[in-house]
């Protein structure tokens, strides 16, 4: 069925405008003022409210197996919860470890999502190793239209690479005109200093960042920017979580490195307090890197309004209380992760916007269009325009609402947000054209969403 949105404000990267805009066969054709519709046309009146293109989450793990245990969303769930927070497309981490074949790993990925997400998708493949048939495989899965890796510099023996295995994973990268993505800690100082912190009996979740320091951050990020300069390849830190790993992030763009920035939405509001909290309470917010001291926040708010921060992605990766409890003994055996793709978008605008620290504009840009551009996805995804996918989000600016795990849609018991006010919601959202949510409740499709095939060689 044909849609008409009517009067709405349409915002996307270089373009306001009060607008009309018609979508037919998945796509928008028409935009413009007072637009006409053949009978049968679903029409939304959007007047009061925002049009932004949907959203994309550069960074989500849904299926997870990880610290003996796994992640708690399925493809179903997530994605309902991503539409609901006003994210249209996510690019899930494909993570088999040092153990798994790459190809079956690849394959069952992408098994779990076919015909189970509401919305669209793709992925980031990782490399955890690289033997002799690496190379061939990377191929197949680049032709399959998963043109972006990911590696991990940092767990040890599970999906940590060695720098000889990063340099030969940057090499064909270059060649295949793949962009890199890369969690950047150091993996021998991590193990190190866990070990240490353990035998001096300092086993609580607090202790999970003095076991991660920022130095830790910085060096990995660094070092990543070296290979990156000399193999010259492109990358793209995820989760950037502190100063010292910005500074190492930006000199080596200032020195030409072609080198992009993601900081996920945990560490732009919480601190390292939030592990501090007593037992289990301090467990739901382990992440890695760790939740940061204060000021870091400013930093990245800061760097991200100036979009020297590229992209907000969340890294959502829900573990439950009962999950996050196997590290009662040991800070080391908590499930990393935090729960966020139901609230990236309602917490960027609210905190960032509304609170004057992110001009409209970059968050359009941060949590939409230059995820598009990264990833291959544009013009496609990020932006409003004729012949891109209609999946819009009309927000609802006025909205007021208070973040809860007793409301949330995420598979999980804890909101790593809990209590947080919010300042806008969407209204309805769109993927590729039909109405999947309408204020706050999943009205659509399920299943609808479709893996996203993308071209390599972008840079
Ligand atoms: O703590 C985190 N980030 N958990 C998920 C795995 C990863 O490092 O991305
Ligand atoms: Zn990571
Ligand atoms: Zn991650």
């Amino acid at each position: 069925m044909a849609l008409l949105i009517k009067n709405g404000d349409i915002v996307t990267v270089g373009a306001r405008e009060k607008a009309d805009i018609y979508a037919e066969d998945e796509t928008i054709t028409r935009i413009g003022k007072n637009l006409e519709a053949p009978a049968g046309t679903e029409i939304v009146d959007a007047s009061g409210k925002l049009i932004f293109p949907g959203f994309i989450d550069p960074h989500v793990h849904i299926y997870l197996p990880f610290m003996a245990t796994f992640a708690k969303d399925t493809h179903e769930t997530g994605s309902i919860a991503a539409l609901i927070g006003g994210t249209t497309t996510y690019i899930e981490m494909c993570c088999p470890n040092r153990n798994d074949d790459a190809l079956e790993g690849y394959k069952l990925w992408k098994s779990k999502a076919e015909g189970k997400s509401a919305c669209d998708y793709a992925f980031h493949m990782s490399v955890t190793k690289f033997e002799r048939e690496t190379p061939g495989q990377l191929r197949e899965i680049v032709a399959d239209g998963t043109t972006s890796f990911k590696i991990f510099l940092s767990y040890k023996n599970f999906f940590g690479v060695t720098d000889e295995e990063m340099y030969q994973t940057l090499t064909l990268a270059r060649q295949l005109g793949v962009i890199v993505t890369a969690h950047c800690e150091n993996a021998e100082l991590v193990a190190q200093l866990q070990a240490k912190l353990l035998s001096e009996g300092k086993t609580g979740p607090e202790w999970h960042e003095p076991s991660r320091p920022e130095s830790v951050e910085a060096e990995g990020t660094g070092r990543f920017a070296t290979f990156l300069e000399t193999t010259k390849a492109t990358g793209y830190v995820v989760h950037l979580s502190c100063e010292p790993a910005l500074r190492a992030a930006l000199a080596a763009k200032e020195r030409g490195v072609n080198l992009f920035i993601e900081s996920v939405i945990p560490h732009f509001l919480l601190d390292k307090s939030c592990a501090e909290r007593p037992g289990v309470e301090g467990m739901k917010h382990v992440m890695s890197p760790p939740l940061r001291a204060e000021h870091n926040l400013g930093v990245l708010w800061r760097a991200l309004n100036r979009g020297l921060i590229d992209t907000v992605g969340t890294d959502h990766c829900p573990f439950d209380t009962e999950q996050k409890l196997l590290g009662k003994d040991a800070f080391t055996a908590i499930p990393n992760g935090i729960p966020g793709i139901e609230d990236r978008v309602n917490l960027l605008y609210t905190h960032g916007v509304k609170r004057g620290r992110l001009d409209l504009e970059r968050f359009v840009d941060a949590a939409s269009t230059r995820p598009a551009k990264l990833f291959g996805l544009y013009p496609r995804k990020g932006t409003i325009a004729i012949g891109s996918d209609a999946d819009l989000v009309i927000y609802d600016p006025d909205y007021r609402g208070v973040i809860s795990a007793k409301t949330h849609h995420v598979n999980n018991d804890y909101s790593g947000f809990e209590g947080m006010t919010i300042e806008g919601r969407p209204s309805v959202v769109t993927v590729r054209g039909k109405i999947q949510v309408k204020d706050g409740k999943f009205i659509g499709e399920r299943g609808r969403g479709r893996m996203l095939k993308r071209e390599a060689a972008y840079f």
